[in-house]
């Protein structure tokens, strides 16, 4: 079953390693908070020179850094990102898993900053926003495969305070953008078209496997994001417990202990990790089987070194970050749907290519909905949709436990299914769906839904 961002049970005990010579600190992004209930921050696009992949590369990225800076806004806050496009090619930015409107100077991924533009983006928050993980990135049709690969995106935090200390028992909050690129001979990052997936190098905050410090006992909560183009995670942390408290932006209401996290492009976990016994262990992804022969391999995507003493700011409060949420499986279903991952005749939803200027479904505000989304082709993808987040209720037809709402879900390949709910709530408009598989997407994977 290819679910969410679930746990399953996978004996594979952990190495210890000696602690690699040369090892790099993991990069912290800088942070944004808002103050005064507004962020308002410029993210300048260019071409520069940054490290990244271990080396110094002249790659595309937000601020002159990949991952971009954290952008750290409370409920009911006002984002206002000024994007200042300094690159030879349209970009946009799609604030991934904000509940807010798609339309406008908003969350609106039609519009395309062109070449040497600046556009204002103002996006007010809900006061009733969920608080968790979400991120950003480029979504100009044509161009955002390239400039993601390069590392364009950065993560986008909704919590109303600092939750770090006495309440929760946490000493600190980690962001780690995980993504994957490769490389030309001249040390170029390639087109992500003709690159395979099988032969990509794994990133962590534009890292080669940086090293991450824990104490034993010490409670750190990270904050993962796959902001990959094509590639799914299995991670894998032994030695150490990791407890998820929250998937897509979106608190669970009762934590899950995981051995394995299934992460794929797009979705987020927010996971709280505590030291276990003092020593070097890998954080590892493990084979994904991604379909048409092609298996991601298993390798390592950060060192994880626990020593020293751990800071003390109280016993772990997970409960202090749960949340409860209201199961649609109650509700009145106003629609069912059926849409469908397609490959007969190029990339498609439904066998048709994407077409900004058309509807492919028209919905009412206020309702509830029920979608299936079938796959149809030989390869996985990663289904998410804008706007509205879902709980999923069904996998391959069997009946899931939804642990929160998500915004993407991967939907496992030969006529797999995924069934959700969605509540079309507060916010008209236009909206898009579609893999997220940025390069599928790219292809034409992607249709476009109007709540009306
Ligand atoms: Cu993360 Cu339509 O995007
Ligand atoms: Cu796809």
């Amino acid at each position: 079953v290819v679910g969410g961002a679930t746990g399953a049970v996978l004996l594979d005990p952990g190495r210890a390693l000696a602690t690699p010579a040369g090892a790099v600190p993991l990069r912290e992004p800088e942070v944004r908070r808002s103050a005064g209930g507004v962020l308002d921050v410029t993210l300048r696009a260019a071409r520069s020179a940054v490290p990244f992949g271990g080396a110094r590369r002249t790659v595309m990225s937000y601020e002159g850094g990949v991952p971009g800076p954290t952008l750290v806004v409370a409920p009911g806050d006002v984002l206002r990102v000024r994007l200042v496009n300094d690159l030879p090619h349209p970009t946009n930015l799609h604030t991934h898993g904000l509940h807010v409107s798609g339309e406008g100077i908003a969350d609106n991924v039609f519009r395309h900053v062109g070449p040497g533009e600046t556009a204002d983006y103002e996006i007010p928050l809900r006061p009733d926003h969920h608080e968790g993980t979400n991120w950003y990135h480029p979504h100009a049709h044509g161009h955002s495969a390239q400039q993601m690969f390069e590392g364009m995106a950065g993560a986008l935090v909704v919590q109303r305070r600092e939750e770090t200390g006495r309440s929760t028992g946490i000493s600190r909050d980690r962001v780690l953008v995980l993504s994957s690129t490769a490389f030309t001979a001249d040390g170029a990052v390639a087109d992500p078209f003709t690159t395979r997936q099988d032969a990509q190098v794994r990133l962590v905050n534009g890292q080669v496997r940086p090293t991450i410090g824990i104490a034993p006992g010490e409670t750190q909560r990270w904050r993962l994001v796959n902001a990959s183009v094509n590639h799914v995670f299995r991670l894998r942390l032994d030695g150490h417990r990791t407890t998820q408290v929250a998937a897509d932006g979106v608190p669970f209401r009762r934590a899950l202990d995981v051995d394995e996290l299934l992460l794929a492009p797009g979705q987020r976990a927010d996971l709280l990790v505590t030291g276990g016994a003092e020593g070097v262990v890998e954080l590892r992804t493990l084979p994904v089987d991604i379909g048409f022969g092609v298996v991601l391999p298993a390798g390592p995507v950060a060192t994880v070194a626990c020593r020293g003493a751990a800071p003390a700011p109280g016993p772990l409060h997970a409960a202090a970050l749960l949340r409860p949420f209201e199961d649609l499986r109650r509700r009145r279903v106003a629609v069912h749907r059926e849409v469908a991952f397609t490959m007969a005749g190029g990339f498609g939803m439904d066998g048709r290519p994407f077409d900004p200027t058309r509807v492919d479904q028209t919905c009412e505000l206020g309702t509830v909905e029920e979608w299936t989304v079938r796959n149809e082709t030989g390869l996985v993808h990663p289904f998410h949709s804008h706007v509205n987040p879902f709980q999923v209720t069904h996998v391959d037809g069997v009946p899931v436990d939804a642990r929160s709402y998500q915004d993407t879900v991967l939907v496992g390949k030969q006529g797999g299914t995924v069934t959700f709910r969605t509540h079309l709530q507060h916010f008209p408009g236009r909206a898009v769906y579609h893999c997220h598989f940025v390069t599928h997407a790219e292809l034409g994977m992607m249709a476009v839904a109007d709540v009306v």
